[in-house]
C-alpha cells in the first residue's frame, strides 16, 4: 500500500471510528429524552453531541478540501442542516420547550444514518479509489 493509500484508510477509519460515536451520543440522547430524563441532563448530552459533531463535520470537511472533493458543497449544507437541527434543540430544550425535543431527535438520527449511508460513503468510495 503506498503512502497516499494508507493516509486515506486510516482516515476512512477514523470516519467510521467517528460516526459510531456520533451514533452512541445521538441514540443516548434519544434515550434519555424517552425516559424523560433530568433537564440537566439532557442539555449536557445536547452540549456533548454539539460539539463532537462540530469537531467530526470539520475534520471532514478539512479531508474533503484537501482532496478537492467534487460533492464538497452539497456534503457541508448536510453538516450545517444537521448542527442546525441540533442546535435548535438545545435553544428549545433550554426554552423549556422540550415537547419539541422527541420528534427533533428522531429527525436528526434518520437525516444523520441516511447522511452516512450516502454522501459519507461515497466520500469513502471516493478515497479508497485512491484520490
Ligand atoms: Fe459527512
Amino acid at each position: 500500500m503506498n503512502r497516499i493509500a494508507e493516509f486515506n484508510a486510516e482516515a476512512n477509519a477514523v470516519t467510521d471510528r467517528e460516526h459510531e460515536e456520533q451514533l452512541r451520543l445521538l441514540q443516548a440522547l434519544s434515550d434519555a429524552v424517552e425516559r424523560q430524563a433530568a433537564a440537566s441532563e439532557v442539555a449536557s448530552m445536547l452540549e456533548a453531541l454539539i460539539s463532537y459533531s462540530e469537531a467530526h463535520f470539520m475534520s471532514e470537511e478539512l479531508l474533503m478540501r484537501m482532496k478537492s472533493y467534487d460533492d464538497y458543497e452539497d456534503h457541508q449544507d448536510d453538516h450545517v442542516n444537521m448542527l442546525t437541527s441540533m442546535q435548535f434543540m438545545a435553544v428549545a430544550h433550554e426554552a423549556g420547550h422540550t415537547a419539541l425535543i422527541p420528534g427533533k431527535v428522531h429527525d436528526v438520527l434518520n437525516f444523520i444514518t441516511l447522511h452516512i449511508a450516502t454522501r459519507d460513503k461515497r466520500l469513502a468510495d471516493y478515497l479508497r479509489l485512491g484520490n
